[in-house]
């Protein structure tokens, strides 16, 4: 069993990770949920990840982080994830509150107690790379990170760069270069994972953990839609279903380089083969038992939660 730190910006795709991490008690213990500026402000994502725990009930301790990137201004992203950071599901202004501390200090407090944490990394790298900055005496206390973020040899913000890493390189690199194991779950392996338009309109049939995910896809299924695909990457899903379920995926060690400068590519994650200081990048995956670990983790969650 993992101890489990999940650092996110909710996020559409963020809340369905989450949910997947709930559905597993047995795989992971979840110690705390901690924001950052991303997919909107950090004030408004914090309030979506509240409203989703007051939607089931849940009181996992919630941690405000960075409210911007290390150098850089935020670039919060409406078109992907509505004005709110999470259109799509209509639920009430949340009654459960952050936590008094912040999550540099949770992180701390956390990794003095601990044997080991594993970090779940579903948004900007900005508060664990002030973590590393400020307490590297704790950094042997991560047994890896599972992130979202980076590409092989694509992007969804620029040209070679993916969001998470692109909002806060400066960050990427700190954590890159830290000597913490990095599993990295890029574009391209997210994109393996996709799921189907057709499978994602079964979740109005489900119960009361399918049918927020109904909602959820109702808005984010929209950039897939307007292209004509006919299905989509639930990006922050894949290191998590990584972490459960490890032989279904394709990965190769290398050395991740981040890229700071840059007129097309500020962000980019430079993957080399070289062996020093490796990296685990996560490369493809097995669509069809990918997603049944996401079913799966909703018909777990449909029995249990009744609404
Ligand atoms: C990443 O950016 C965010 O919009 C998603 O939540 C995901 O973490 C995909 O590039
Ligand atoms: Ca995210």
């Amino acid at each position: 069993m993992r101890k489990i730190i999940i650092d996110c910006d909710p996020g559409h795709d963020d809340v369905m990770a989450i949910l997947t991490c709930l559905a597993h008690p047995e795989a992971f213990e979840i110690l705390g949920i901690c924001t950052v500026a991303g997919n909107q402000t950090m004030e408004k994502v914090t309030k979506n990840i509240l409203k989703v725990e007051d939607y089931f009930g849940l009181d996992i301790p919630v941690y405000k982080g960075e409210a911007a990137p290390l150098v850089k201004a935020p670039e919060p992203q409406p078109a992907a994830h509505g004005e709110s950071g999470m259109d799509g599901p209509v639920l009430p202004e949340p009654k459960r509150t952050v936590e008094d501390k912040d999550a540099l200090t949770f992180y701390k407090e956390t990794l003095e107690k601990e044997d080991s944490v594993t970090i779940i990394a579903l948004a900007p790298l900005t508060n664990i790379a002030l973590l590393i900055k400020n307490y590297p005496e704790l950094v042997n206390k991560i047994d890896c990170i599972s992130l979202m973020g980076g590409s092989v040899y694509s992007g969804n913000i620029q040209k070679r760069s993916e969001f998470n890493i692109y909002h806060d390189p400066e960050a990427a690199r700190i954590v890159f270069d830290s000597g913490v194991r990095v599993i990295m779950a890029g574009l391209e392996v997210c994109a393996a994972g996709s799921i189907l338009l057709s499978e994602a309109a079964e979740f109005k049939n489900g119960g009361y953990a399918s049918k927020l995910c109904f909602d959820l896809m109702e808005f984010y299924k929209l950039y897939a839609v307007k292209r004509g695909f006919d299905r989509t990457p639930i990006f922050d899903l894949t290191p998590v279903i990584y972490l459960l379920k490890p032989e279904i995926f394709k990965a190769e060690e290398m050395r991740v380089y981040i890229e700071l400068d840059g007129e097309y590519c500020r962000g980019m994650t430079v993957c080399d083969k070289e062996k020093e200081n490796p990296h685990l990048v996560l490369l493809d995956t097995d669509r069809e038992k990918f997603i049944e670990v996401f079913l799966d983790a909703l018909k777990i969650l449909d029995e249990k939660y009744l609404a």
